[in-house]
Order: structure tokens, then sequence, then C-alpha cells
């Protein structure tokens, strides 16, 4: 059977792929139960390696996550942190910190927050705890002890999850941020065990919000990606 290959991507991908975009202010309304498990199903069509799908998805919404919110602010205040993947600023090179240094200027700046207003951002930081306002979040956690690879696959469920949101109309912003306190996390929801990757907030957008209009641009293909052969 012959097949053709298309050469250019279909509208309906580029939409999908396009639109999906951080969200940072959202409605309170919540997304549909039908939809909910609409979302998670597609979203568990993601690859990994052997198909072993190492992820354990924690939804939250209602007072559970008000009562979450509460908690990581509080952490937030008294410093306690915990990471079940480490972090640092010392992990990214010259030129990943330049573009992170540009997208935070353009945040920041959105959001009125002066470059030198640690105060002002410290604030922001703490305030994004409460998920931006979103009903819902999902918190990704890795299970097994494969560290990076383990990680790559529930990476890679994350944005076929943030995908599937974004075919159900539903906008998301994942929160690194949400995993810098993964014992709270975990002594909040009652669970033992997994590794937290990261949280997602999810909803939908306040379009009012100048933050939602903050779009951040991407490094031309030739600096990230070379053709052999
Ligand atoms: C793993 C991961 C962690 C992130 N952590 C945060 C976060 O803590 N707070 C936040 O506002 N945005 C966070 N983001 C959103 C990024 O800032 C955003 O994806 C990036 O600037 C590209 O913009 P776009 O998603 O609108 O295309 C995170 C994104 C990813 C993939």
């Amino acid at each position: 059977m012959s097949r053709s290959f298309p050469t250019e991507l279909s509208g309906c991908a580029e939409k999908l792929i396009r639109g999906r975009h951080a969200t940072r202010a959202f409605r309170p309304e919540p997304v549909p139960e039908d939809a909910m498990r609409g979302i998670f199903s597609l979203a568990g069509a993601a690859p990994s390696n052997s198909n072993a799908q190492p992820w354990q998805v924690e939804v939250v919404s209602g007072a559970a996550l008000q009562r979450l919110a509460g908690a990581l602010q509080n952490a937030h205040a008294e410093q306690r942190t915990s990471v079940d993947f480490p972090y640092s600023e010392g992990m990214y090179t010259q030129v990943h910190q330049t573009r992170r240094a540009a997208f935070g200027a353009e945040l920041y700046g959105a959001l009125g927050i002066g470059p030198d207003d640690h105060a002002a951002r410290a604030a922001y930081d703490s305030e994004s705890l409460r998920f931006y306002g979103a009903p819902h979040a999902a918190f990704l956690f890795v299970h097994g002890d494969g560290e990076a690879r383990l990680a790559a696959d529930v990476g890679g469920y994350m944005q076929t999850l943030l995908l599937a949101m974004t075919a159900y109309g539903v906008d998301s912003c994942p929160q690194g941020l949400l995993s810098f306190y993964a014992d709270t996390v975990r002594a909040e929801l009652g669970i033992a065990g997994g590794k937290l990757l990261v949280g997602i907030s999810f909803g939908y957008a306040d379009e009012r919000a100048p933050v939602n209009r903050v779009r951040a641009e991407r490094a031309p293909l030739e600096s990230t990606t070379a053709f052999h052969g």
C-alpha cells in the first residue's frame, strides 16, 4: 500500500501545539468531570521506555486544593523546602541563562515588577503557590529509581497532558516551584513514595489578566537543531 508523507503540518496540529501557553491567572470555574476523565485518559497515551509508564498522577480540586495551598504557603514562609530532584541555578549554561533572563524580564515586566524588586518577586512566588487561582492541580510523581531516564518519561507524559488539556479547551501552567515542597504535597495528600517532578495548575484562563498575554519567544531552529546526512 502506498503512503503519502505530508511535508506540512495540518492546521489542526499547528493550532494545538502553538495554541498551548502557560496561563498564570485562572477563573474559578471547575473543569467538568467528563472533560477531566477525557483529558487524563488521553494523556495516558504518552510514550515511555518499554511502555513502563512510570508516572503516578495526583489530581487535586476543591477543599483539598485550598488546604494544600495554605500548607504550601506556610512551608514557603518557613523556608521548609524539600526537593526530590536537585535544582541549582548553576545547572544552566550561559545561553540558557540568557534565555531565562529574557523570559523573566518579559514576565515580571507584564506584572509590573522591577528587575531588582526581590521582595515583590518573593511575594509573587508565594502567591503562585495558590495555583494562580486555578480550580485544579495535577502532581506528577516519578516512580522507580531510574532518575533521569524515568523523569524523562514523565516529562513526555507532562507534555502529552498539556496538549490533551489544550485540545479540551483547558488552560494550564506547569509549575516547577510546586516541586520544591514535595514533602508538604505528600503529607497533605496522604501519599508515600514517588518523586515529585512538577505540579500543573489547570482550568480556564482569565482572559482579562495582562500576564496571560505574555508570549515566550523560542530560539531559532538552527541554534537548537542540526540535520546530519
Ligand atoms: C518543568 C517546567 C516547570 C515550570 N515551572 C514554572 C513555574 O514554577 N512557574 C511558572 O510561572 N511557570 C513555570 N513554567 C512555565 C514556563 O515558564 C513556560 O513553559 C516557558 O516560559 C515557555 O512559555 P509557554 O509555556 O507559554 O510556551 C514551567 C514549565 C515547565 C515545562
